[in-house]
């Protein structure tokens, strides 16, 4: 017997939580490292139209799917297309989904290890060189980066442990509004900042001759990642949305503020990298190198920082949340596991695959893969293979194989309108999006 489902209790709830899993480090952390590999504003022009263009029909796909079908991806996709090879994608979503939780919560961990550092104030006193060298420092001790992946790994179960339609919801309520207000201090505060001239022109300024096929393949996996999408979290969160509400309005809302808010973080951020002399391409340690000798030099600096770490570790939670959820809905469902094992199995899983992410950055670690730790493999491969690949099957199989009703159905119920988007809408999912995808693979693997 299954137990019942939960649902989202409205089409606020729903967006609230939609909007939980996909506003997180995704925005903060990511993006403006990505962003600065990439040369900036060329690169955040080709961001946004992959994220409100391609993504949004992609997400949309998924949420369909969960809906209709009130199923993990692989299952959703069994019951929609039965006996037919198609659930595989499903098993690889979770196998995605695996893969970043791993190096999601090891990112999470440094956001708490600087709290406990805010809070003690033990950023006082350094110079800006010694407070952009603080985070390697950190993750050489090896220890710490494990310690504080693990105290946020079990936070994250133990919320996936009373249930994410209840929990989830309200907290989401609170936390967000709260987010954008603290990067918009953080802009108005950058406007005061010696570089932000230098700063804003990075992120505002588009050189269109920076555009390469690279940079687009880039930005595709950013808007993946930041959509949480191709890999079933949106699937099973789609199971939790009710009948009658709009999914077309909601993955609109959603990416729309996921949008804004990866921009005002590369607003906050880049006025101080150029500031602190700090090189925009130095990866993923760039905004945790930044955000400190922010806070240092601003008003009311301690309490600041204090508080944007903590925010930052909840907004990054409701992401990881989703993430293991999928994990645990898949287990329960198609492996008929309570819930308190598959939850214990997946923690296990992440703990040892986390901690070999934490320990693969230490300084003169063997743990490398192809020349790169595994920390950057999975957080390179989640992006670049795993979640196109993912996306462009579901797409696949939202356009080409489940029937068109359903996806009709599940596009326009709840907004009268939605009817006359459904056939634009169709298009982008049937062919667009998987065009796209499909070339821009080719390109990468160097065919086109
Ligand atoms: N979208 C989340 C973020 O931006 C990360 C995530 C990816 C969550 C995939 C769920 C699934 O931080």
């Amino acid at each position: 017997m299954h137990s019942p489902r939960g649902s989202f209790t409205s089409r606020f709830g729903a967006t609230v939580a939609v909007g939980g899993s996909v506003v997180g480090l995704g925005n903060i952390w990511r993006f403006p490292y990505i962003a600065g590999e990439n040369g900036g504003a060329a690169f955040i022009v080709v961001y946004i139209l992959m994220s409100l263009m391609i993504a949004v029909p992609i997400m949309l796909s998924e949420l369909s799917i969960g809906r209709q079908a009130r199923r993990n991806l692989h299952g959703a996709m069994e019951r929609l297309a039965p006996g037919r090879f198609w659930r595989f994608t499903g098993t690889m979503g979770i196998v995605t989904a695996l893969v970043i939780v791993s190096f999601y919560c090891v990112v999470a961990g440094w956001a708490l290890g600087f709290l406990g550092r805010s809070v003690a104030n033990g950023f006082a006193g350094q110079t800006p060189a010694e407070i952009a060298g603080g985070l390697k420092l950190f993750i050489d001790s090896g220890w710490r980066p494990v310690m504080w992946m693990s105290v946020f790994l079990l936070l994250t179960s133990g919320i996936v442990w009373f249930g994410v339609e209840k929990g989830i919801e309200r907290f989401n309520k609170i936390l967000m509004p709260l987010l954008v207000l603290m990067l918009v201090a953080l802009g108005v505060n950058s406007l005061f900042l010696e570089g932000f001239r230098e700063g804003m022109t990075f992120v505002l300024k588009p050189d269109l001759s920076k555009i390469d096929g690279g940079v687009v393949f880039q930005a595709l996996g950013q808007a993946f990642f930041s959509l949480s999408i191709g890999m079933g979290a949106m699937t099973v969160y789609g199971s939790y949305v009710k009948e009658g509400e709009s999914l077309p309005r909601i993955a609109a809302t959603v990416a729309v503020f996921d949008v804004c808010i990866a921009v005002l973080s590369g607003m906050a951020i880049f006025p101080a990298v150029f500031t602190f002399g700090i090189d925009p391409t130095s990866g993923p340690e760039l905004v945790f190198m930044t955000l400190p000798n922010i806070f240092r030099q601003m008003p009311g600096g301690y309490w600041i920082s204090i508080a944007f770490f903590a925010i930052l570790f909840m907004a990054a939670i409701t992401s990881s949340v989703s993430l293991v959820e999928a994990i645990v809905v898949w287990l329960k469902e198609e492996f008929r596991m309570t819930r308190r094992r598959a939850l214990a199995m997946t923690t296990g899983t992440v703990f040892l695959l986390g901690s070999l992410c934490a320990l693969s950055q230490v300084d003169g670690s063997r743990l490398i893969v192809g020349g790169m730790n595994i920390f950057d493999l999975f957080d390179k491969t989640s992006s670049s293979v795993l979640m196109p690949l993912g996306a462009l099957l579901i797409v696949l199989f939202a356009g080409w194989v489940m029937d068109k009703a359903m996806l009709r159905t599940q596009l326009t119920s709840g907004e009268s309108y939605a009817r006359r988007l459904f056939g634009p809408l169709r298009l982008m999912i049937k062919w667009v999006c998987p065009v796209v995808i499909a070339l821009l693979f080719l390109n990468q693997i160097g065919l086109i």
